[in-house]
């Protein structure tokens, strides 16, 4: 995903309902007496997971868009019939541990690959000091968690590290202890639990940094009509930097939660001089909420201290992009937690955002980033994190062109909107369309590595839903396989030999470059229309640039006049050669090859021969192999007649290149000339293809790689 601003962001939306607070809502809603109501309830696939447990542990969830109805067990839950997946939602999989610690049952916790690395000891621990039996991996550090029955008893905790996940998990199984339950933390977290539970009803009271519940579960409800649920201060915290990022931005954000042990950020901006209004304050169950208002402005360098960065724990990746175009040095002390969250955040900002022109470090456990270093273009990666996901896609808004890999499905975890919301501000958002597929004509394909190397390409860019696929198409079938593509819903497609012309008959229109060549190597589907281009001419351009051939004032020689020699014409008299020598076996289409490019650039000397006729007086400084000889089912066949002569002062170009070594390869590095293989221009033509069809740039260096593995492959 690419998101960009041309413009300054300006307009109203709603921040989507806070993630915390729903799991929250969710839990204990499922834990009350009777039905409770709940709106505005946080999008994403985090909340979600919460949801889906809760059902498997028999509480009736009733879900209609932002408003659920979740009707309660009073307390006892049934033994779920399968392990229960937390997704990637850590605080579903520690406030759910809490749950389950005191039920008569067992049950099993269990999430994706990042949840299943971080550290669960940390509730685990405290939860079996209450007697819960709950085991893990690695000395029960690591889920799975399995749960068994177990009796608790009151404890007084004292928490190491500073974490609202913990606290709650504790404070929830103290609703099963039939007494007083305290938890002492070094700094105060998010206190939404506390909250939530006095409206559910329990007793709960606070004293310096020691919270104690005393309540039994039985009795927890909900008593006014509905929960609403208020705005997500971690999301709105991304829609607040972008205006921040982008000149002459005036925003304005509504319903956003502000509880201070939350919105640590929102003093942060203001200390580095951001225009941060907070305005109509309110309350939403016993949360307090308001409407921001953001104008863009300078921003100044920030510290922030331990104890303040546990309420904007959540924030730091896009504070720390901020701090990356302030004016001076930010400092985020103790900011060890980043390393245990959804990635090890620390290391992601450093080497994902440094990478892009940032320049950040970590200092011990200090996270230090000195701002108005430069904004480089590049491609980051996400690193299945929504809040890497969502700061990187921000690095791109205010100069730089930023893409971030596997955004989509990170982003979706908290804030599937968030790219639509921008674009309601007025940015520009590039993505690509979830799945497609697409294909490959020729007669024959079995040589082709388009497949292997398309394959690679999505894979690297986060596009599992798409695929390509090679169809062998004998001449007299190509208008029904177009004609099917076109039915199955095709989003593109590569023509190779002997298709290439043809192909530029039985599109709907032609690009120029297509026109130009008249042949088509790549189509591409637009609203069913399929429009025909030629990215061969592309291909052919970059090998030679890249081989260090300039094609000014050049003599060429091209063997074959198919839609390949095409490509390879057009190239070469855009790159300004002054003789293009074209010789086919069978004359007539070399002709008239010669006076279309003569079209395309009157000033050209052409001349024509058969293959066996090439004179041998002239001098050519490029040879371009453009036929199919060489390649199965004519491996051993060179189109160059023995008596012809190809000398060191040569560069022969091989558009064949599978197999890597052709008799004409061989031929001219015995004769000492430079030779360019074909499998450059394969991945150049294709890269050029999959930007036309997917919208986004290609992984160039990865698709080289794949092709330069399958041809090691085919060469052993
Ligand atoms: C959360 C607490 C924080 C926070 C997380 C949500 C919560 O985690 O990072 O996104 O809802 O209680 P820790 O408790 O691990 O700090």
């Amino acid at each position: 995903m690419q998101i960009s601003a041309r413009k300054p962001l300006s307009g109203t939306l709603t921040a989507p309902g806070d993630k915390s607070i729903s799991h929250r809502a969710a839990i204990f809603a499922a834990l009350a007496g009777g039905r409770t109501h709940i709106s505005n309830f946080a999008p994403g696939d985090d909340a979600a997971s919460t949801l889906h447990c809760l059902q498997l542990l028999g509480a009736a969830v009733d879900r209609s868009g932002d408003d659920i109805s979740v009707c309660g067990q009073e307390g006892g839950l049934s033994e779920p019939d399968d392990v229960l997946d937390c997704g990637n939602s850590g605080t579903t999989m520690r406030l759910l541990s809490g749950v389950l610690a005191g039920q008569k049952m067992h049950a099993v916790l269990t999430g994706d690959e990042s949840l299943l690395a971080r550290p669960m000891g940390r509730i685990t621990v405290p939860l079996g000091e209450m007697g819960a039996d709950i085991r893990g991996r690695q000395n029960n550090s690591l889920a799975p968690l399995s749960v068994q029955p177990a009796d608790l008893r009151p404890v007084q905790h004292r928490l190491k590290v500073a974490s609202a996940q913990v606290k709650s998990a504790l404070l929830i199984a103290g609703l099963y202890c039939g007494g007083p339950v305290s938890v002492r933390e070094p700094a105060q977290s998010r206190d939404h639990t506390e909250r939530m539970l006095q409206g559910f009803g329990a007793r709960v009271k606070t004293e310096e940094r020691v919270v104690t519940v005393e309540g039994h579960v039985d009795r927890l409800e909900w008593t006014s009509d509905c929960l609403r649920v208020p705005g997500d201060i971690s999301s709105a915290a991304f829609i607040a930097a972008a205006a921040l990022l982008v000149p002459g931005s005036d925003i304005c954000i509504r319903d956003v939660g502000i509880n201070r042990t939350r919105a640590g950020m929102l003093r942060m901006l203001q200390r580095m001089g951001a225009r941060v209004q907070i305005t109509n304050r309110r309350s939403w169950g016993g949360e307090p909420v308001a409407d921001l208002r953001v104008v863009h402005g300078p921003l100044r360098s920030v510290q922030v201290d331990a104890d303040e960065l546990v309420c904007m724990i959540d924030e730091v990746p896009v504070l720390a992009l901020l701090a990356s175009r302030a004016e001076g040095v930010s400092r985020f002390e103790s900011a060890a937690e980043l390393r245990v969250k959804e990635t090890d955040r620390l290391a992601a900002i450093v080497e994902e955002l440094g990478a892009l022109g940032a320049r950040v470090r970590v200092c011990g456990d200090d996270l230090v980033v000195r701002g108005g270093g430069p904004d480089t273009s590049g491609v980051a990666d996400a690193r299945g994190d929504h809040r890497m996901a969502m700061t990187l896609l921000l690095a791109g808004l205010d100069g730089a062109s930023v893409r971030v890999r596997r955004a989509v499905p990170s982003i979706s975890v908290s804030y599937p909107q968030f790219a639509r919301d921008l674009q309601s501000l007025g940015a520009r958002v590039r993505v690509p369309p979830p799945t497609g597929w697409v294909g490959l004509l020729g007669h024959p394909v079995q040589h082709s590595l388009s497949a292997a190397m398309f394959a690679a390409a999505f894979a690297a860019e986060g596009l599992e839903g798409w695929s390509y696929r090679p169809f062998d198409v004998p001449p007299p079938d190509l208008s029904d396989a177009v004609s099917g593509l076109r039915v199955l819903g095709v989003r593109g497609f590569n023509v190779t030999a002997p298709h290439k012309q043809e192909a530029a008959r039985l599109v709907d229109s032609l690009d120029e470059t297509a026109r130009r060549a008249d042949a088509v190597n790549t189509v591409v589907a637009k609203e069913a229309k399929l429009v025909g281009y030629n990215t061969d001419i592309y291909g052919v351009s970059r090998s030679l640039r890249q081989a260090g051939f300039s094609a000014e004032e050049s003599s060429v020689l091209i063997l074959g006049a198919g839609g390949a020699a095409r490509a390879a014409a057009c190239a070469l008299a855009d790159g300004g050669a002054s003789t293009l020598w074209l010789a086919n076996r069978t004359l007539g289409r070399a002709r008239s090859l010669a006076r279309e490019i003569r079209k395309i650039d009157p000033n050209i000397k052409t001349g024509c021969s058969t293959l066996a006729d090439i004179p041998t007086e002239e001098h050519f400084d490029l040879v371009v192999q453009s036929t199919i000889l060489g390649m199965a089912p004519h491996e051993g066949e060179c189109p160059l007649a023995s008596g012809f002569c190809l000398r060191p002062d040569m560069t022969v170009f091989e558009m064949v290149y599978n197999p890597p070594e052709t008799p004409f390869l061989r031929r001219a590095r015995g004769a000492g000339a430079q030779v360019i293989a074909g499998s450059e221009m394969l991945v150049h033509q294709g890269a050029r293809a999959f930007e036309l069809w997917t919208g986004l740039p290609a992984p160039v260096q990865t698709m080289r790689r794949r092709v330069r593995r399958e041809l090691t492959c085919l060469s052993t």
